[in-house]
């Protein structure tokens, strides 16, 4: 066995939950922005003769967008607790784990490359709850706005290392390791199925 039960469902539970927060992400930058949506309530609302400024075309289109944005937070909260567990699977689990030195410098890449994606979610997850509870914690709206750009350029990390990672486990499967992806499914390598 390779990986344990546990950690394979925290594998595929993260997995969702990322992808989630990512789908929150692009739907606020595409059909749901509330420039592009403010822009044809105006102009489709006139054409029926009803005229609003485009301050009241901004509001009403950012409604919209709030119920959808909600996931973001909601999916926000299922990270913490995915954090959480994963740090407690770090003391208590008992998949395999290789000593680093023993990897080839391909899987040390790799290696670095999850360690990297580990402190980004960390990061995430505080200064997510950072920008949303700013308030309660009695920070300035300024100190908020300097956290989110910092929010939304890690984000970045996240959408490469979810492209990579998906691309480079499929790649894998083909190439040289046939069924490093079944490995996170049903736990075993290909010496003990
Ligand atoms: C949906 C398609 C995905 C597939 C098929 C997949 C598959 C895999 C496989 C096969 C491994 C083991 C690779 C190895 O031996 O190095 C792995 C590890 C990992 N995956 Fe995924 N994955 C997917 C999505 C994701 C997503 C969206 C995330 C979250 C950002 C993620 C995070 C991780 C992490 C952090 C590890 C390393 C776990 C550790 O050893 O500590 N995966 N994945
Ligand atoms: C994988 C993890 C995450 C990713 C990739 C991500 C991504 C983003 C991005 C790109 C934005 C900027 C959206 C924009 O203004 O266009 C944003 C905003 C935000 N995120 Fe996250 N986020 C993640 C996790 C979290 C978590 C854990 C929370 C905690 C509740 C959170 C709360 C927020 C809040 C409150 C905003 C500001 C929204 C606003 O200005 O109205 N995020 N996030």
């Amino acid at each position: 066995m390779k990986y344990t039960v546990g950690f394979r469902i925290w594998h595929w539970l993260n997995a969702i939950v990322v992808l989630g927060l990512l789908g929150t992400v692009f739907l606020r930058k595409t059909f749901l922005s509330y420039k592009a949506n403010a822009e044809i309530l105006l102009s489709k609302l006139s054409e029926i003769g009803a005229d609003i400024t485009i301050d009241e075309a901004k509001t009403i289109a950012k409604v919209i967008r709030d119920g959808m944005w909600e996931w973001h937070i909601i999916l926000g909260y299922a990270l913490a607790f995915l954090i959480l567990y994963r740090s407690y699977l770090f003391f208590t689990d008992r998949s395999k784990v290789e000593s680093f030195s023993s990897l080839t410098p391909h899987k040390k890449a790799v290696k670095i490359s999850y360690y990297v994606l580990y402190a980004t979610l960390l990061f995430m997850a505080i200064s997510g709850f950072f920008i949303y509870f700013y308030q309660e914690l009695g920070f300035s709206k300024e100190s908020a706005d300097v956290i989110k750009d910092i929010h939304e350029a890690a984000f970045n990390i996240i959408m490469i290392f979810v492209v990579l990672h998906i691309a480079g486990v499929v790649f894998a499967d083909i190439k040289e390791e046939h069924g490093i992806i079944s490995t996170m499914i049903n736990g075993k390598t290909k010496d003990n199925f």
